[in-house]
């Protein structure tokens, strides 16, 4: 058996090299590429007793996080972890200009959150010192208060449905050019993205402690999983960063 494929050791400022997104010239296809980025504890906790995913983290899952949200054109989350964790503002990096206007993408990465009850933070600094406003998906239930709220901090864009479809969602943001699609949870959203067949990759860190579960919302058995090919694995101080891609997509 071997552990692979081997990479050799990866500098910090290199990370984000090792979680390329797929080439795509401007008249091509924009599906959206959608990865993953998880944290599992060695008993499938994604949150501490804190019910947060930094008690969890380490050093070097941090590094991976930023480095995989570097080249994102948005970062996807659930109103429940928007709520739970506190989201930064999404800045540009200077560091990143150059490469990023030669991509075609807008200097810093946009957020944007699924929600039904519009229950969300919106005095935190991811809505309020982002580069660019966030994007609330919500559908037509959501109180009409709660929207009236967000209207001038955010976009906001109803669905029909009582639940927000995520292939809509990933369509309407493949549609404004936004097709670099970092996931970054909940399990609840991530499920979802999943039993929709629209998961391109997985960035998972397996963090070596033991949490229990009982935060961890349950998922369903999929009747048709599908397979993902391993492309490396990275460690650091006993925590495991996987990067698997969909098998047929590999
Ligand atoms: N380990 C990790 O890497 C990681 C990553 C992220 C989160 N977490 C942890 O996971 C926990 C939160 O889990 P979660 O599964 O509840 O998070 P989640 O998926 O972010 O949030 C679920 C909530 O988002 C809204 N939502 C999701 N999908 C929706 C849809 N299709 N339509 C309408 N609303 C929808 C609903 O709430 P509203 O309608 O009220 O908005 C739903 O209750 C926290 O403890 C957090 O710290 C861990």
């Amino acid at each position: 058996m071997i552990l692979g494929p081997a990479v050799g050791p990866v500098e910090a400022d290199d990370v984000a090299d090792h979680y390329p997104w797929p080439e795509r010239g401007p008249a091509e296809d924009r599906r959206p590429w959608v990865r993953a980025m998880m944290v599992s504890t060695l008993d499938g906790a994604a949150a501490g007793a804190d019910g947060l995913s930094l008690s969890v983290s380490g050093t070097a899952d941090r590094a991976v996080f930023t480095a995989v949200r570097r080249f994102a054109d948005v970062v996807l989350v659930g109103g429940g972890t928007l709520a739970a964790e506190e989201y930064g503002p999404m800045r540009a990096n200077p560091d990143d200009a150059a490469r990023r206007a030669a991509q075609g993408q807008a200097p810093a990465s946009r957020l944007a959150v699924v929600s039904g009850s519009l229950r969300l933070p919106l005095g935190e600094d991811g809505f309020l010192a982002s580069d660019l406003p966030p994007l609330v998906y919500t559908t037509e239930q959501s109180p009409a208060d709660a929207r009236a709220a967000l209207a001038d901090r955010c976009e906001l864009v109803v669905l029909p449905g009582e639940r927000v479809d995520v292939a809509a969602v990933l369509a309407d943001l493949a549609a404004r050019g936004l097709w670099r699609v970092v996931c970054e949870g909940g399990p609840t959203l991530l499920r979802q993205v999943t039993a929709a067949g629209l998961l391109d990759e997985a960035d998972l860190t397996f963090s070596p402690v033991l949490a229990g579960t009982s935060t961890t919302p349950t998922t369903e058995v999929l009747s048709d999983p599908a397979r993902f090919a391993l492309r490396h694995v990275l460690t650091e101080d006993g925590f495991l960063m996987g990067r698997y891609v969909r098998e047929d997509l590999a």
